[in-house]
């Protein structure tokens, strides 16, 4: 099969495709034929090894697990001798989340510690394998993290990218108001998933309005809570994914206040059992239409360094996927 490797940190360019065997399922695990991946803002991270701690958790000098890629969806077509809850055939999706392995034609996952649900009916692959990036954070941060309530006023920085594009789309469908923060490339399109404002950050002062926000969802980690406080309301929340020092340092000391905070949420680093909740959660909304990924382009594996490069651009709409099997496409 062929798998995407990166053996050293770089550029788009150290990636490489190998032919190797198809991996065999342990005791607890299940054999997938891979027929989308996603390419995340997080897996440049990983090959390109920055911010310098993330190294802790992926390897100092190079990467410890060499395939990449952590959103899968495909079909079961192997079983180990205890999985007793998949057959081969199932349509399945989820996150490798630290084994990674995804961009591969075949993936072996443990039915018990990895995240993996079926993939809801009529979703194609390719719309299934980025679920656990952009909806499964948002979900975690928004809902279970900052518990945004319908009718609260929630402001939406990066809101054309994977996170944001899954973030206005659940705060809507919770009945809360969205201010979403992209350039004018992308004003169309925030609307279009439901966002009430548009504010365009290369002329828009986001932050000038007062006491004005219960949340600032900042998905690019491109403001601060700094800049951001003067908006939130009393009790309002700064939160994003994306961990910089100066946020570790904001989180700290508003960590005891019941006033505005500042948070910073790993969600790869929550138990599986509490994702594959989430996911039981955004399943009807789903399967009714109401909530999808947005796609922006699509890959082969050998187009993997070109990926890269795009994403790389910080101009990504939705998501990026690779496509591994164009004749089971859907
Ligand atoms: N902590 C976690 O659990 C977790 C999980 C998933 C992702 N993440 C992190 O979350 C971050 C976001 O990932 P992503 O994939 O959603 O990003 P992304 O898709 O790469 O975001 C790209 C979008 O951001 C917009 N953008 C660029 N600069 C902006 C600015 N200054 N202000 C507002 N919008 C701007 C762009 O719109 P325009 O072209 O219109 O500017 C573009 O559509 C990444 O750092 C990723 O590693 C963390």
């Amino acid at each position: 099969m062929k798998a995407v490797y990166c053996t050293k940190y770089g550029a788009p360019d150290v990636l490489e495709v190998k032919e190797i065997s198809i991996p065999q399922p342990k005791e607890n695990e299940i054999l997938i034929k891979n027929h989308a991946s996603s390419i995340t803002t997080a897996d440049t991270i990983m090959r390109t090894g920055t911010p310098w701690f993330t190294r802790l958790f992926m390897g100092f000098s190079k990467p410890k697990k060499p395939i990449m890629g952590t959103g899968y969806a495909g079909q079961v077509i192997g079983l180990g001798a205890n999985v007793k809850t998949y057959q081969p055939g199932d349509r399945v999706y989820g996150e490798t989340t630290f084994c990674f392995g995804a961009n591969a034609e075949y993936v072996c996952v443990d039915v018990d510690k990895s995240i993996i649900k079926s993939i809801p009916t009529s979703l194609k692959y390719e719309e299934a394998a980025p679920i656990c990036d952009g909806l499964l954070t948002s979900y975690n941060l928004l809902i279970d993290k900052a518990s945004l309530k319908p009718n609260q006023h929630v402001l939406i920085i990066g809101a054309s990218g994977s996170v944001g594009s899954a973030a206005i789309q659940i705060a809507k469908n919770i009945g809360a108001e969205v201010t979403a923060v992209c350039s004018e490339t992308n004003a169309e399109m925030v609307r279009e998933l439901g966002a009430d404002h548009h504010l365009d950050y290369n002329k828009d002062d986001y932050t000038h309005n007062l006491n004005c926000y219960d949340v600032v969802y900042d998905t690019v980690g491109k403001s601060s809570f700094a800049k951001a406080k003067n908006s939130l309301k009393t009790r309002g929340i700064y939160l994003s994914p994306v961990l910089t020092l100066t946020l570790l340092g904001q989180m700290l000391l508003t960590a005891k206040t019941k006033r505005k905070k500042a948070q910073f949420y790993a969600t790869g680093l929550e138990a599986p059992k509490v994702l594959n909740h989430f996911l039981d959660k955004l399943k009807p909304f789903i399967e009714m239409g109401k909530i999808r990924t947005v796609i922006d382009r699509r890959y082969s594996i050998e187009e993997i360094s070109d990926a890269h490069a795009y994403i790389h651009t910080g101009r990504k709409k939705g998501n990026v996927v690779l496509v591994h099997s164009q004749a089971l496409y859907s």
